[in-house]
């Protein structure tokens, strides 16, 4: 692990998390194949944990039992149970053998209209139940191009460190600027270091950063001092791609 330079007040570098994140992709027979790659791939000595599907718990959790990788969910309910048909609780993600679980993806904020209080809400029962949440914070272009990024980022951020109070130690961020995810476009590292500096000024944990990470651009973004690892999408369906990644990561913690 590199250490802060002598007279900085720069945490040392955390070890690095990489977290793939499938999305609604799979299928049982294609998630054997991508499971048993990733099994047998050199992953370094990066923290490297899969949220998949929920659907697949069973079978991921019976794959990855008792190995390196961990394993996690996408979402999960605010509640902790009753009448809210289609909704999955932490304590169920739990009982599968999650680590981890996103709570404020974008395109769950997008196409599901979550707001900033409902999803710290949902890390405050992902953390109830022994989840380390992974909460996305991240602002849309038209933010980014009003010069709004900060106000975006600590209006997301503010809404759970409001709520859990120092509860929030327990919870990973994610910054993922959304006009990054799945467009191709990266932030470039300079870019994506600030916005996690200012991150870490609202609060010191770990802070991912997420959108179109591969292993062409990982080095440099996971080089940043204040990036401590990804949250990857696309890249994580290609076990090639993901290894590289978990490699490239590790190497730089
Ligand atoms: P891509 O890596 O496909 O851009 O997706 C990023 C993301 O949304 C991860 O949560």
């Amino acid at each position: 692990m590199s250490e802060a330079p002598a007279g900085s007040q720069r945490a040392a570098k955390r070890r690095s998390l990489v977290v793939g994140n499938w999305k609604m992709n799979g299928s049982a027979a294609s998630n054997e194949a991508l499971l048993a790659a990733l099994k047998a791939a050199p992953l370094g000595d990066a923290e490297v944990s899969v949220c998949v599907p929920a659907v697949y718990l069973h079978d991921v959790a019976d794959s990855l039992h008792g190995g390196a990788v961990h394993w996690g969910a996408q979402d999960c309910s605010s509640h902790e149970s009753g009448a809210y048909t289609g909704e999955i609780s932490a304590a169920m993600l739990a009982e599968f053998g999650c680590c981890h679980v996103i709570v404020g993806h974008s395109e769950r904020r997008a196409l599901h209209g979550e707001s900033d209080a409902l999803v710290a809400q949902k890390a405050a029962t992902a953390l109830k139940h022994g989840l380390v949440p992974i909460l996305c914070v991240g602002e849309t272009l038209a933010e980014r191009e009003a010069g709004q990024t900060e106000a975006v980022v600590g209006r997301q951020l503010g809404a759970a460190i409001a709520l859990l109070d120092k509860r929030i130690d327990g919870v990973v961020i994610a910054y993922e600027p959304v006009w990054a995810i799945g467009t191709g476009k990266t932030a470039t590292p300079e870019l994506a270091q600030e916005a996690h500096a200012l991150i870490k000024s609202l609060h010191d944990t770990r802070v991912l950063y997420g959108g179109s990470v591969k292993p062409e651009n990982a080095a440099e973004l996971l080089g940043q001092p204040d990036i401590d690892g990804a949250l990857v999408g696309g890249a994580s369906l290609d076990p090639a791609s993901f290894s590289s990644l978990c490699q490239i990561a590790a190497s730089l913690s």
